[in-house]
């Protein structure tokens, strides 16, 4: 059911609070535990639409998920115990989960060794012939609709070694080649052009994988299990970023967020906010200076309050670190003094909307002006955004966007279609309010 939220003008937000749990170490802390002979507890697992999709999935292959009220506990049996699946796997509107997956199910030897994944309308649009390669590369076969899109069928096999070039940074692609690498018969190894979020390799590494960087390139060899004694998920930085946002952006605010996860490659947004002239105070994890995956998550308290901002250019080699709170940049571009500008992010036309259309359409809408280029988009900032109405197009993210936009805005924002904040963030409005 499409809801329709009314976000008038604030007049300040004040108070603390921690944000949800980070969607994609959950994800990837459900998948890992899978896959572990024992039976991972994890504290702090997400509770969204996406994340229980992820649990859903596993349940279809075998594997036992229990929810307890500290805990969920994923039940697994090893690395070589998926279950044939009677239904295509849905995997709702998770490109996480339907990029990650499939690495593991191509792993699998046997004559019934086939699984069908497929998703919501917005999934059904996202290219997954970005996996199908390198699996196929690797001796395991996909088979997917106009051969790129949902649904898809993985056919497992016996895997061989590879080393692969991304073309294009991107965690999840780089995820599912290192969680197929652990059941392949030789190293296999993935470059990426430029870093992106490194959950995955950091979770391998408290597995007891032997995993390791050389520069750009990162390389596992097959194990025979994996050994997670638990997780514990810190805070989403990509959720605490419309707060962030909200924060700097309504006058008078002053916002605590606690448990924030600020592993180096996630928080590209903190670092632009700060850039922008923003404060933004909290133990932010340094660059990596030499080639040892670190294993733990960073967390920090962010404090932070209003204030003005300057213009910025975002670079490409940016983009991966802060790819989803992009259009957050663009809103506060709106906000800022001179102009701003993102390269390099052509990456966005396949999230869960084309995010550039989408976020130049609805700025626009509220009196932005934007200007939408092939790879990103410039905003010249005018002082602050009028209002209006803003349609999420079911993207979680826009649907936030919008939100926040009108707790900044002169007349406020109509968001049609709020319900979609609930992929990743189910408490976002009652936060909200908490702080309003
Ligand atoms: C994610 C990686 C990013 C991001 C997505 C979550 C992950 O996608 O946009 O929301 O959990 O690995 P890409 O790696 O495809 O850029």
């Amino acid at each position: 059911m499409r809801r329709r939220v009314h976000f008038h003008p604030a007049a300040r937000l004040r108070g603390e609070l921690e944000p949800p749990p980070d969607k994609s170490i959950s994800h990837r802390a459900a998948l890992l535990g899978a896959m572990s002979e024992e039976p991972v507890p994890i504290h702090n697992y997400l509770d969204a639409a996406d994340t229980n999709s992820t649990l859903n999935a596993l349940r279809t292959v075998g594997v036992a998920v229990e929810r307890r009220p500290d805990a969920v506990i994923v039940r697994g049996g090893g690395l070589r115990a998926v279950e044939p699946a009677g239904e295509a796997i849905d995997v709702g509107n998770s490109g996480t989960l339907m990029r990650l997956l499939p690495g593991w199910l191509a792993g699998q030897e046997g004559d019934d060794c086939r699984w069908t994944l497929d998703g919501d309308e917005s999934i059904r649009r996202r290219p997954v012939d970005r996996i199908a390669e390198p699996l196929g590369m690797m001796g395991a076969r996909v088979e997917a609709r106009e051969g790129r899109f949902p649904p898809f069928t993985v056919y497992g096999a016996r895997l061989n070694a590879l080393d692969y070039e991304l073309p294009v940074a991107s965690a999840q692609v780089k995820s599912c080649i290192l969680i197929a690498g652990l059941l392949a018969h030789g190293e296999v190894a993935v470059t990426e052009p430029t870093p992106s979020r490194d959950h995955t390799e950091r979770l391998l590494a408290r597995a007891g994988v032997g995993i390791e960087r050389r520069g750009p390139r990162v390389a596992v060899t097959n194990v025979d299990e994996l050994e997670l004694d638990h997780v514990t998920v810190p805070g989403d930085l990509s959720s605490a970023a419309f707060l962030l946002a909200a924060g700097v952006l309504v006058p008078g605010s002053r916002l605590l967020l606690h448990n924030v996860g600020v592993n180096w490659t996630r928080a590209g947004f903190v670092r632009i906010l700060q850039r922008m002239g923003a404060v933004v105070l909290g133990d932010l994890e340094p660059p990596p200076t030499g080639p040892d995956i670190r294993a733990e998550e960073p967390v920090s308290d962010l404090d932070l309050r209003a204030g003005p901002l300057v213009g910025t250019v975002v670079e490409p080699d940016e983009v991966p670190l802060t790819i989803d709170e992009l259009p957050l940049v663009a809103l506060l571009g709106c906000f800022a003094e001179g102009e701003t500008v993102v390269h390099g992010a052509a990456e966005l036309r396949l999230k869960e909307s084309d995010r550039i259309a989408a976020v130049v359409e609805g700025l626009r809408g509220l009196g932005a002006e934007i200007e939408a280029t092939e790879d990103g988009f410039a905003v010249t900032g005018t002082g602050g955004l009028e209002g209006g109405t803003i349609d999420s197009g079911g993207d979680h993210r826009l649907a936030m966007l919008g939100a926040v936009a009108g707790l900044a805005s002169r007349l406020g924002v109509t968001v049609e279609g709020m319900d979609a904040a609930a992929v990743s963030y189910p408490l976002f409005l009652e936060h909200i309010g908490t702080l309003a």
